[in-house]
């Protein structure tokens, strides 16, 4: 049995509120414990868009009765809100002691509570589930804009990748750049760290593990933004494992029946895969048990800010071989583009904060017992 640290994915969508049919707090994150995850951090690119203060706090609301894991929130920008960046960020990283503030702007008492926050400011510069776009001249104004020393995330894969680090150069502002998937994005990004720019990188499961040609195999189930690449590509991104600072699942889930539809939307689950997948790698040689630590766990913690417990962690099952199930236990869409997929390593317990959480497939907890950080 091997233990490890609490995982922490830094990217997930879990579609409330506004698409509870995909995914909710709950589903998703009993399926972030199932995989081994106590800490999920929650993209903005929902229905509406979290892009106000007011936004954000009601989706927050939602989740403090639902989540069974730790969960953190970015906020959004279509470059319309700057004003509200300075409202979410001092309730976030420094409550404020002007509680009077707060309420002037219409925020319900019970809100003021002692959460922590967002995380970060995510920005698509490609089209993707949601679609809200931004230019450069946008770009530029919102990072001139972000003053908190939370990360802004980027969604800038291919031909808008030199635009977002022109403005990173210009501006000096804290960059990650999620699901790189490309020898020709994960080259750039390597450069742009030898030139000194504050950027980090994640990859995802899905393009260290799969290639254009289960793409075509996949049909839509393997239809996600970025796109699978070719194996050059997942090579490229297996030799350069050091320059990758962090793994995301992107659990971008929906349902059956819109993956089935003439117009299937980008994206996969993947919060119950992510670590049976890395440790079959690792019993290959691919990695080392310590990546996989540094990977979802350290680094995400250092360069997100997240707390961390050393009473939160899990044991898992590294040498039973087993097939992954057609249906991942957990998550509301109900499949994944790994099932039939022969691995090793199954989350056993997990123990959040010294209490048990998730025994042998069971979740032991009630909705609402995870915290918002
Ligand atoms: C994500 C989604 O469905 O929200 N889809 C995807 O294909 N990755 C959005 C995103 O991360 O780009
Ligand atoms: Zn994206
Ligand atoms: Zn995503």
């Amino acid at each position: 049995m091997l233990t490890l640290p609490g995982l922490i994915d830094i990217h997930v969508h879990l579609r409330t509120p506004g698409q509870e049919y995909k995914e909710d707090f709950y589903t998703g994150t009993q399926a972030a414990l199932a995989g081994g995850f106590t800490t999920v951090l929650d993209m903005p690119n929902n229905k509406i868009p979290i892009t106000t203060q007011v936004l954000l706090e009601q989706k927050i609301e939602l989740a403090r009765q639902n989540i069974v894991c730790d969960v953190g929130f970015y906020f959004g920008s279509l470059g319309d809100n700057l004003e509200e960046f300075e409202k979410v960020t001092n309730r976030v990283r420094h409550p404020r002691p002007d509680r009077g503030s707060i309420n002037n702007i219409g925020i319900d008492s019970r809100f003021r509570g002692n959460d922590t926050g967002v995380f970060g400011l995510k920005l698509y510069l490609n089209p993707t589930t949601g679609n809200f776009l931004i230019n450069e001249e946008k770009l530029i104004k919102i990072y001139q804009a972000w003053s908190s020393n939370q990360p802004i995330l980027l969604h800038c894969e291919g031909e808008t990748m030199p635009m977002a680090l022109k403005v990173i150069k210009a501006t000096g502002k804290k960059t990650h750049i999620c699901h790189v998937s490309s020898k020709e994005e994960l080259s750039a990004i390597i450069e742009a760290k030898n030139a000194g720019l504050p950027v980090t990188c994640g990859v995802t499961p899905h393009h260290l593990f799969l290639t254009e040609v289960d793409a075509k195999r996949l049909g839509s189930y393997g239809l996600m933004k970025p796109y699978l690449k070719t194996q050059a590509d997942v090579d490229f991104l297996w030799n350069n494992l050091d320059s990758i600072d962090l793994i995301e699942s992107d659990h971008a889930p929906h349902t059956k029946e819109e993956k089935d539809s003439d117009n299937p939307p980008f994206g996969v689950p993947g919060l119950e895969t992510t670590l049976p997948l890395l440790l079959t790698a690792s019993s290959e040689g691919k990695l080392k048990v310590d990546d996989i630590k540094r990977l979802c766990h350290n680094n995400p913690a250092k360069i997100f800010n997240i707390p961390t417990d050393e009473n939160t962690y899990i044991e898992v099952d590294e040498t039973k071989p087993y097939t992954l199930n057609p249906k991942p236990l957990f998550t509301k869409c109900g499949w994944s583009p790994f099932q039939g997929k022969k691995v090793k390593g199954k989350v056993k317990t997990v123990y959040l904060r010294g209490e048990k959480v998730f025994d042998q497939g069971q979740i032991l907890t009630k909705p609402g017992s995870g915290k918002i950080i």
